[in-house]
């Protein structure tokens, strides 16, 4: 497995390649949910690169780049178990070496769920990704369902602006009691790692009572009890939109169920798709 550190090395390795190029864009600390997303890559491509890059340009100035969790060693035995050919593992000077007046504005689609609590993030996503789409110029991304806002925002870039590549969307990997694997799960409390499960349950009760009665509001009332009564989180979001449009007006045959909770060192998210036949 290769390592490549600068964007010439991943633009000479590319050349090198006969296939297909699958691509995992990630910021490492590497769990389950990132190795599903590795192993349907690895599966489906004759390729695969996995990228590690805490971008910070998607952290807003009171986040926690600076204590993002990293593990390097691990994170490279991983891939090499699963199969990666090569994994591209830039610093910050590599990948921003050029300055220019250029900035993305994600829009509307940016308002709603985590980009109202997280101003400028997507921004900063979807500059990453489209400076790592054209460095890899991969045939197919991998991206998880966990972070449905990132994704549909990112499905919206490929489609609009006309990126070569296939985006596979790639189901939620959870905990066996039910918790959305996350690297940030690492900054729960003993007592909060408990009660995190709850959130995933509120979303699966609200769902279905969804489903019954047809009331949204019914619906988001719901998870907001569970979630403030059960667990000593606090809720930053819980909306009902269309998917993948996140209208709120919208009624569409797929809607997304999503939140988002603050505990003391996490904020934790998480979401159901729902489709209405
Ligand atoms: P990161 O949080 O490291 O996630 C990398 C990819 O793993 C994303 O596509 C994310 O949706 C997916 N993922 C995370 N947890 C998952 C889970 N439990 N089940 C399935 N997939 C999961 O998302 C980012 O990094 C960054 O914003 C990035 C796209 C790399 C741009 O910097």
């Amino acid at each position: 497995m290769k390592i490549l550190t600068s964007k010439q090395q991943v633009r000479e390795w590319r050349k090198s390649l006969s296939g297909s190029l699958g691509f995992v864009p990630t910021m490492g600390y590497l769990h389950e949910g990132h190795a599903e997303l590795l192993k349907q890559s690895v599966a489906q491509c004759d390729n695969t690169l996995l990228s590690i890059f805490v971008n910070p340009t998607q952290f807003g100035p009171n986040e926690d780049l600076d204590r993002y969790p990293r593990d390097f060693e691990r994170d490279t035995q991983l891939a090499k178990e699963i199969g990666v050919d090569a994994i591209f593992y830039p610093s910050a000077e590599e990948m921003y070496s050029v300055q220019t007046s250029i900035t993305f504005d994600s829009g509307k689609m940016a308002d709603a769920l985590c980009g109202k609590s997280r101003p400028g993030h997507f921004d900063g996503v979807l500059q990453v990704v489209t400076k790592l789409f054209h460095i890899v110029q991969p045939d197919d991304v991998f991206f998880g369902q966990k972070d449905a806002q990132q994704l549909a925002l990112i499905e919206s870039l490929v489609e609009a602006y006309d990126f070569p590549l296939h985006v596979h969307r790639v189901a939620t990997v959870r905990e066996a009691d039910g918790l959305a694997k996350s690297s940030r799960n690492v900054y729960l409390s003993e007592a909060e790692r408990q009660e995190a499960p709850i959130i995933y349950q509120a979303l699966q009760e609200a769902k279905e009572l969804y489903l019954q009665t047809d009331s949204r509001e019914k619906a988001l009332a719901h998870a907001r009890e569970v979630i403030s009564t059960k667990t000593s989180g606090t809720i930053d979001y819980i909306e009902l939109l269309s998917y993948p449009n996140l209208n709120e007006r919208e009624s569409a045959s797929t809607m997304i169920l999503a939140t988002a909770v603050f505990f003391s060192k996490a904020r934790l998210i998480d979401n159901l798709i729902i489709e209405r036949v």
